[in-house]
């Protein structure tokens, strides 16, 4: 990856690279995370515009504590340290950081004590977000204390003639007032660097780089209705038209209208030659009688390959047989890969595992963005809102909310009870906020009473979760109304429903997927 006028952001341990990382992408500057051991020749060797140390949880006096080559000081490259990021600056150029044992956590305020470049915009005191055990009690050589809070007598220090900078606080969450127009001012004022990185830019450089690495080869692409996949797809498909082609797999699993939207834009709006396997009864054969969450997983998982399978097969027996295999491979994967090569294949059901005989080079044309830019690079391309927006769904599909055996009627159930609940969410206006809105289908029945007759048909669970990485969730705490809402068109439009709960369950104890 070429980083020529962007800024690296050197990894320090943090949760908040990324964070960082993100942050400067919203100033319109690319962004590149390395991690702490990269080598003076090697950051030379991008030609980076600026440098950002991140924070981190260790202390500069720990053992182990992770460090810089020295070396990258002196490359005359606009610094900015953050948090453990500063006192590492303040440490390796001769000021002090001292463990003063009285940390501070949280909002504090910040006074300016000393006029700088850095924060001549800010006004005279301010909130911001610290985090940090040590201080920062000398500034380094060169270098002049610009600001204070009550617990770091140098919560911020400048050296404007060798363009080195340093904030305590962290300027990239939102608790920092001005946080964000810090980070801009850095990079655009103090390092110079244009902001060039926008939706239009991001489209251009990626068609570019496909179109250089596809020639005019042939390329595959499985679709799952996901959003990574249809941006990635649609990327592809401006680069080099009609050499792309795209195999959905209908499991029969899919929720309500994914198999026709996913025709309707690929096939009606772009074009795109596509492949739609509707091999829903080979699915529901081979779940017969199973109730294993995980044999039900397992099951689905390896018919799935050996569908796509089967279907890359056939187009591979042609004359043009496709050289390249697309992949959703984002920004993140390619971070917690840890090296920067190729990130491994993901093992879920979407593309895995494929056999080596099917010989593809992977196209990877989203590795270099986060989750939103793939979102904003969507809509920009002209991807139906609803696609774009859309929540994720796991590989297995409805079958992971089908408790008990998935059969075709069971599974017809769930579609429809999903379909209301994601239509009210969506009218309530929350869609976007929660992170997952969908039915569960619970494996038992339960006796009510409908007109003058006597039900026993099936519960429904609402299940409505906020979370920021799937990996904690809270129970959204959904108004009465909209369960009341809901509640009522589940049992007045889905037959074989008579019931209704709520999932009151955050992750963990429970996981989001009842399966
Ligand atoms: P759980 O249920 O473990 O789910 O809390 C966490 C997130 O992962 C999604 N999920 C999957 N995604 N293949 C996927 O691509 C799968 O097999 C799978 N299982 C769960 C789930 O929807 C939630 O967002």
């Amino acid at each position: 990856m070429t980083t020529e006028g962007s800024v690296l952001v050197v990894d320090l341990g943090a949760q908040y690279a990324q964070l960082i990382a993100r942050r400067a992408r919203e100033a319109h500057v690319f962004s590149e995370i390395v991690p702490h051991h990269i080598t003076a020749a090697e950051v030379a060797a991008k030609k980076p515009g600026a440098i950002i140390l991140s924070g981190g949880p260790k202390s500069v006096y720990q053992e182990g504590s992770p460090k810089i080559d020295p070396a990258i000081y002196d490359l005359d490259i606009p610094i900015l340290g953050i948090c453990y990021g500063a006192q590492l600056m303040a440490q390796d150029l001769g000021g002090t950081v001292t463990a003063t044992g009285r940390g501070e956590y949280g909002r504090t305020t910040l006074e300016l004590t000393e006029p700088c470049s850095l924060l001549e915009l800010w006004p005279g005191s301010s909130t911001v977000w610290m985090s940090h055990g040590d201080s920062i009690t000398a500034p380094p050589k060169g270098a002049v204390a610009v600001a204070s809070t009550p617990e770091a007598p140098v919560a911020a220090f400048a050296d404007t003639e060798r363009r080195r900078y340093a904030v305590q606080f962290h300027p990239e969450v939102v608790h920092t007032e001005r946080g964000q127009e810090l980070l801009a001012h850095f990079l655009h004022e103090l390092a110079g660097l244009a902001p060039t990185w926008t939706n239009v830019s991001i489209i251009e450089a990626e068609v570019a780089k496909i179109q250089a690495q596809v020639g005019d080869e042939r390329v595959l692409c499985a679709l799952s209705g996901g959003v990574d996949s249809a941006v990635a797809a649609a990327l592809v498909y401006k680069a080099v038209g009609q050499q792309l082609v795209c195999v959905f797999v209908d499991t029969g699993l899919m929720r309500a209208d994914e198999g026709a939207q996913i025709e309707e834009t690929f096939q009606d709006q772009f074009h795109v030659e596509l492949i739609h396997v509707k091999a829903a009864d080979r699915f529901f054969d081979a779940l017969e009688g199973v109730t294993d969450p995980e044999r039900k997983r397992k099951i689905i998982g390896e018919l799935f390959i050996r569908i796509f399978e089967e279907t890359a097969r056939d187009i591979a027996s042609g004359e043009t047989a496709p050289r390249f295999l697309v992949q959703g491979t984002l920004y993140p994967d390619v971070i917690e890969s840890g090296s920067g090569h190729a990130a491994n294949i993901k093992s879920h059901h979407n593309v895995g595992g494929l056999p080596e005989d099917l010989d593809f080079d992977l196209c990877e044309p989203l590795r270099a963005l986060f989750k939103d830019e793939v979102r904003a690079v969507g809509e920009e391309l002209g991807l139906p809102e609803s696609l774009v927006w859309r929540q994720p769904f796991p590989g297995p599909g409805l079958a992971v909310r089908i408790v008990g055996e998935v059969t075709r009627e069971r599974a017809e159930i769930l579609r429809n009870a999903d379909a209301v609940v994601v239509d009210e969410i969506r009218k309530a206006g929350l869609y976007r906020d929660l992170w997952q809105s969908f039915a569960v289908l619970p494996a038992v029945r339960t006796v009510g009473v409908m007109g003058d007759g006597r039900t026993y048909a099936y519960p429904i669970v609402i299940r409505a979760v906020t979370s920021d990485d799937a990996m904690t969730a809270d129970w959204a705490r959904l108004p009465y109304d909209l369960v009341e809402t809901i509640a009522n068109r589940l049992i007045n439009e889905v037959d074989g429903v008579n019931r209704v709960a709520l999932d009151v369950t955050s992750k963990p104890p429970g996981t989001i997927e009842w399966e």
